[in-house]
């Protein structure tokens, strides 16, 4: 691998000098965001966000300068992107989550003016006031809708508030609706729902009966506003030099489908985060927004997203589901399918999630080989990519080493393995080892 230097402080100039060093940090410390970090990320993250300075410390390794296009093809919340556009560089994310996506486009959106905005907003939260103290009848969602959320997502009264106020935020159809949007997403998740995260997504015991909705919504736009006044001078540099950051609603197993406005050999650079083989089901985790924001309105809705996703847990494995054909010809992926089902009969476990264990398996590493593969035509010849996994144990304990098969995988499809880079180390209680999170080094030589 080539020698990691530092970019020159012209690349960056609103990355603050203390981040271009090289970081040293404890392993307790590698997933935070740290202060200095929060800028605009912090409008919407949920638990499965990777932290900025990991993306900078690659940025710095690959080198990307003016002119590079850096792909996230599981953008998530769109930590990439955000990071690419504090680099100056241009930047796509593809995302199969309405909600993500959203979340993710509207944070790379800083052109708004931050004076008008908190102005408009706040002539909405005194109509809310307003519509809160005399409205008799409790708003609530359809069944349907409800019938989507964890039991006790929210508690009636701060849900009757949070649809009054989303009401009359889509009623003004304004350039800051967005923005008003997200900021009702993240300070219903963050104030007024039962929610906690860690990092299961479940239910407090203690319910909040009421919160102060609309208070707690502009403190999240004043949050918002103080990003947005800091920018004048980055947005400058950003129109200068015809920054475009793009997020794209696909699936990234498909990239020529995603993908269709882009050049062939357009990509300098991938930085991401697929999901890892394991029980996680990605849109439990940003459930009540996406119901409130109508990105989810009803089971269907919810199947059709999950049949976008890479298949990572046994809540979302369909009868059609083929992309095991993907890796006829790795026998790893196919021994350790085998290993989980041998064992799951041994040990009598019969419910129709665990017989579901071992096509996860199957499923995900030939979802990600079909992803690698849509990927190579759009690829510049040098490309760098890295790809943020975990190794993983959630199916009755039997060890997949994510890192190893996905960079063997690689491999056999052409790339060159640069390097398997430790992240970091979670501890799992259920098998007591230590789990590694790597980053998988490749590189795309055409
Ligand atoms: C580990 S998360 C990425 C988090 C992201 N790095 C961040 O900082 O927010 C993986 C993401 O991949 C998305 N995803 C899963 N399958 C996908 C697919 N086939 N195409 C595009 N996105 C997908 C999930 O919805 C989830 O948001």
């Amino acid at each position: 691998m080539k020698e990691v230097t530092l970019l020159k402080q012209a690349y960056f100039p609103f990355v603050p000098e203390h981040r271009q060093k090289k970081r040293r940090y404890h392993n307790s410390d590698a997933n935070k965001l740290f202060a200095q970090d929060r800028a605009f990320h912090q409008w919407y993250r949920f638990v499965l966000s990777f932290p900025p300075h990991l993306v900078q410390e690659y940025i710095e390794k690959f080198q990307l300068r003016d002119g590079d296009v850096l792909l996230d093809p599981f953008c998530g919340t769109g930590t990439t992107l955000v990071e690419a556009k504090k680099f100056c560089l241009q930047s796509i994310g593809v995302e199969a989550n309405k909600m993500t996506h959203f979340a993710a486009t509207i944070k790379c959106h800083w052109t708004i003016d931050p004076d008008q905005f908190i102005a408009e907003s706040k002539k909405i939260a005194m109509l809310a006031e307003k519509k809160i103290r005399s409205c008799k009848k409790i708003q609530t969602l359809s069944d349907e809708q409800m019938e989507l959320l964890l039991e006790n997502s929210i508690s009636p009264m701060p849900l009757h508030k949070t649809l009054i106020l989303l009401e009359l935020i889509d009623a003004t159809q304004t350039q800051f609706t967005g923005h008003q949007r997200l900021a009702l997403a993240t300070s219903t998740v963050r104030y007024s729902s039962n929610l906690h995260f860690g990092p299961e997504v479940g239910v407090t015991r203690e319910k909040k009966q009421d919160s102060d909705v609309v208070t707690d919504w502009l403190t999240t736009i004043d949050m918002f506003v103080r990003d947005l006044r800091e920018i004048p001078i980055r947005d400058k540099t950003i129109q200068k030099k015809k920054l475009r950051t793009e997020v794209i609603w696909g699936d990234s197993r498909y990239l020529g489908d995603c993908l269709q406005n882009y050049e062939p050999h357009s990509i300098t650079a991938v930085f991401t985060s697929p999901p890892y083989p394991n029980e996680k089901d990605y849109t439990r985790t940003t459930r009540l927004e996406s119901v409130l924001l109508g990105f989810l309105r009803n089971k269907l809705e919810l199947r059709q997203m999950k049949q976008g996703l890479i298949r990572s847990n046994s809540r979302n494995i369909y009868k059609n589901d083929n992309d095991d054909h993907f890796i006829d010809s790795y026998s790893e992926v196919k021994k350790i399918a085998e290993t989980i089902e041998t064992k799951r009969i041994a040990m009598g476990k019969t419910s129709g999630f665990e017989k579901m264990y071992h096509k996860v398996v199957l499923q995900y590493f030939g979802g990600m080989t079909c992803h690698l593969q849509s990927l190579k035509p759009f690829l510049k010849k040098g490309a760098m990519l890295g790809y943020v996994v975990g190794d993983q144990a959630s199916f009755l304990q039997v060890y997949i080493p994510t890192g190893k098969i996905l960079a063997d995988i690689a491999v056999q499809l052409g790339y060159k393995l640069i390097a398997i880079d430790p992240f970091r180390t979670r501890f799992a209680t259920a098998t007591k080892m230590n789990m590694n999170e790597e980053v998988v080094v490749l590189q795309w030589n055409g």
